[in-house]
Order: structure tokens, then C-alpha cells, then sequence
């Protein structure tokens, strides 16, 4: 019996036993599989999430912003577009907005006084100028219905608060950080900022014609990041001032501190003789288109090297090649506009090797500003490559007037251009309703 009863009970013991190990393996085989399943799909779900990031950002530097307002209508709430798009705004009203003073460091509340008005960079002239239609013929309603016609928002201020009605989309983090700026306007010059009433567009050209509005009083008021000869749109401090997060680009001031410490470790006699490009071609830039043939070849040889950025790999790659401190390494850099103004003009100044400049079309607020062979080398555009080539030899035969001009670019980028006198500006360009 006790055999039998042995028996049966070893042997299902033993079965127990073997069961037991046979789940536990199974289970750790099924614990482990699973941890590998939850990994894979962190890691799926990562890379969704980065190719998406990514995606969804590399399309604001490449081809988004190309086409003028309106034809990118402002995603409604139930459409998918607007749970992805107005995702990431949360994240970054979180990381910025709400952190506002962690990132900027604390805000000096210096006061201006008018007569400031006098020692401001040359380039505040142009406010006057850019204003001027406005200063005899009141804003009416009607102009600004114009306006609201190529407007991506509004913005309306009231008692130092910031009201803000959108109407097409802004590819990041254009309408974003516009705002941001004028809430650090408020911020800096409480009482200051006039009640208004402004319509931004966020795209890269201007669009309101001035042969459109001839005779036909007041035009309408646009404000946009830049401004043409022969446009009325109101050139206002772009959104790369706060930074531009996508694509690696820190606020300014540190960006600028950044390159400029830089541009001091190679002196100018040790870096490359000869001119440097990196940027976007592929933007509808015929210019940009141009200057690739520049690049130096086995059987040309224009002074120059032309790299292409390709924003899709270098965002995979962290940046790590696109640092613009780094770019102080040539003795001569070329700036080219892109499909309006380009953003990368401070940030090539802020070396300072002497900039070759394409003769631009398009200005930001602070360009007309830099004289022509004092701050900058400018070079033709429909001769580009000889163009180059002509000022790069000049340069190497002249380093003292080269290395002069490069020195004045730089500190007019670096004295003039720096975050106070950027709200200044943008305090100043905002009309006050009655001489607006
Ligand atoms: C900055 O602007 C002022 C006023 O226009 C000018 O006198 C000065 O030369 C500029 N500084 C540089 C470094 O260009
Ligand atoms: C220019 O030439 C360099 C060196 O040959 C090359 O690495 C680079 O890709 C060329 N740039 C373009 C835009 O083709």
C-alpha cells in the first residue's frame, strides 16, 4: 500500500515536479517573451514617435512654409491632423511657455527712453519707412479685413493681455514663438505695448502687392517675418529669436554667444581659404539652385564648398554635424536667400569671416542695416560662381581689409542685433492705434 501509495506519489510528485519546472521555464520563457514583446513595442513605438517628430518637423523646414496663405486651413478639433498638430503645441507650451523663465533667464525690466530712440542701431530707421503708410490714413476696418484675408492669426492686445484668433495653420514653431515674443514684450514693458489689433501671416513671402493698392488709400496692415521693395507686408522679428527646437537651433542669445566663442578658437589665417555654404537647396530658390554648381570639382575650382543639408538624416542623427558653432572654419561664408528671406543671415554673420553676400530681394527688420563692403562682401547673382570666386581671391590677397570686414559683420550682429534691441524693435513697430 505504502508502495502503491509511494508510488503514485512520487510519481506524481515527480509529475508535479516536472509540470512545475515545465510552467516555470514556460513562464520565464512567457515572462521573458513578454518582456521582449513590451520592448519591441517600446522601441516600435519610439521610432513611430521620432519618425513622426521628425516627420512632422522636417516638413516646416522643407517645403511647408513655401506656399502662400491661405490654402493650409487651421485643422479643426475632430480631424486627425489636429490631434497630432496640437499635440506637440501642448508639449511645448509645457517646455517653454510654462519654463519661460527658466530658459530666458531672467527678463531686466531697463526701461527706454524716447531720446534711446537716437542711439538705437541704424536698422530702427526703418520702422518709420515701414509704418509710413499708415501714418497719415487710420487704420480702418476695412483694411484690416483686407489683411485678415492673407493672415494665418490675429493678434489682438488689450490692457497688457494677449488675445490670439487663428486661421490657418503655421508650420512650427512659427506661430508659436511669434507669440511667445509678444508675451515677452508684455512681459518686459508692462504699461508699454499699445492696445492693438495685428494680422500675422507665418508664411515666407510677402503677399500684400504694392502695385495692388495704388491710389487706393491705406493698405492693409500684414505683419510677417519679411519684407520686398515693392510689397507693403510689415517685416517683424522671426520666430528663430526664441528658437527653433526642431531643428536644434537654441534662442538666440545663446546661439549667438555660441558661434561667436567659436569663431575666436581658429583664426582666420588658419581656416580654409576659401568660402563655405551649408543649407537647404531644395526650397524653390533658383539662387540656391545656382550656387550648387559652385562647388568645388576636379575641374572647377570657384573658392568655394557647397554642402547640401539634409535636415531628414542630420535630425536622425541627433544634429550632431549641423552645429553652427562649428561652422567657423572658412575664411569666407556665402549667404543666399532662400525662398524669401532666410534665417540663417545672423548666424552666418556671427562668425566672422567676411560674409559674400547674394544680393538679397527680401530683408528682415534688421538687414538694411549692414552697409555693403563695410559689414558684407556682396556678390552678384547672375554671376555667381566668378562673383565668388573674384572676392574670395581678392580676400586671400587682401587679409587685412577681408578680416576688417568680417570684424564688422560680426560685431554689428553681435552689438547690434542683441535680444534687447530685438524687443525694442518689436515694441516699437507695433503702431500705437493713433498714429497707426
Ligand atoms: C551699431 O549701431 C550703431 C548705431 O547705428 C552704430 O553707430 C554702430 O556702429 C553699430 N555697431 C556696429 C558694431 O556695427
Ligand atoms: C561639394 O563637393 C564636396 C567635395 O567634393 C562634396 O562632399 C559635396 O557633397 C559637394 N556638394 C554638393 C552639394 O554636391
Amino acid at each position: 500500500m505504502a508502495g502503491r501509495k509511494l508510488r503514485p506519489n512520487y510519481r506524481s510528485q515527480g509529475t508535479l515536479d516536472v509540470i512545475a519546472s515545465l510552467l516555470r521555464s514556460r513562464f520565464t520563457t512567457f515572462i521573458n517573451c513578454g518582456i521582449l514583446l513590451l520592448l519591441i513595442a517600446i522601441a516600435t513605438a519610439l521610432i513611430y514617435y521620432e519618425a513622426n517628430y521628425v516627420a512632422l518637423n522636417i516638413k516646416t523646414v522643407a517645403g511647408d512654409n513655401l506656399r502662400p496663405t491661405p490654402w493650409h486651413k487651421f485643422p479643426l478639433p475632430d480631424s486627425d491632423n489636429w490631434n497630432r498638430a496640437s499635440r506637440l503645441p501642448t508639449i511645448l507650451k509645457c517646455n517653454y511657455l510654462s519654463c519661460l523663465s527658466d530658459i530666458l533667464g531672467p527678463i531686466s525690466h531697463t526701461q527706454f527712453h524716447s531720446n534711446l530712440m537716437d542711439l538705437c542701431p541704424s536698422f530702427f530707421q526703418w520702422i518709420y519707412e515701414d509704418l509710413s503708410p499708415w501714418r497719415h490714413n487710420k487704420i480702418t476696418r476695412e483694411s484690416l479685413k483686407a489683411a485678415q484675408q492673407h493672415a494665418a492669426f490675429r493678434v489682438v492686445i488689450v490692457g497688457g493681455r494677449l488675445y490670439i484668433e487663428f486661421y490657418y495653420a503655421c508650420v512650427l514653431p512659427r506661430a508659436l514663438f511669434t507669440l511667445w515674443g509678444l508675451l515677452q514684450l508684455l512681459e518686459k514693458y508692462p504699461g508699454m505695448v499699445p492696445d492693438v489689433d495685428l494680422m500675422f501671416d507665418c508664411m515666407d513671402r510677402p503677399s500684400v502687392k504694392k502695385a495692388d493698392y495704388e491710389h487706393k488709400g491705406s493698405p492693409p496692415p500684414l505683419f510677417r517675418y519679411c519684407g520686398h521693395k515693392e510689397a507693403y507686408d510689415i517685416p517683424f522679428p522671426d520666430w528663430s529669436f526664441w528658437g527653433w527646437p526642431q531643428i536644434d537651433i537654441s534662442p538666440w542669445t545663446e546661439e549667438v554667444q555660441s558661434i561667436y566663442s567659436s569663431s575666436k578658437v581658429l583664426k582666420w589665417e588658419d581656416r580654409k581659404p576659401n568660402a563655405y555654404w551649408k543649407g537647404n537647396p531644395d526650397v524653390g530658390s533658383k539662387v540656391r539652385e545656382d550656387l550648387l554648381r559652385c562647388n568645388k570639382t576636379k575641374d572647377s575650382d570657384w573658392g568655394a564648398e557647397i554642402y547640401r543639408q539634409n535636415w531628414w538624416a542630420e535630425g536622425l542623427d541627433g544634429f550632431r554635424n549641423s552645429k553652427l558653432s562649428q561652422q567657423c572654419k572658412h575664411r569666407y561664408k556665402i549667404y543666399t536667400e532662400g525662398h524669401a528671406w532666410s534665417v540663417s543671415f545672423k548666424y552666418i554673420f556671427a562668425c566672422d569671416s567676411p560674409v559674400l553676400v547674394a544680393i538679397p530681394t527680401y530683408h528682415e527688420f534688421f538687414t538694411r542695416g549692414l552697409i555693403p563692403t563695410v559689414h558684407y562682401w556682396p556678390i552678384r547673382r547672375d554671376r555667381l560662381c566668378p562673383s565668388i570666386k573674384f572676392a574670395v581671391n581678392w580676400g586671400n590677397e587682401h587679409p587685412t581689409e577681408a578680416k576688417a570686414i568680417g570684424n564688422a559683420g560680426q560685431e554689428f550682429i553681435w552689438r547690434n542685433l542683441t535680444m534687447d534691441y530685438v524687443l525694442f524693435f518689436a515694441l516699437r513697430m507695433i503702431p500705437k492705434s493713433k498714429s497707426f
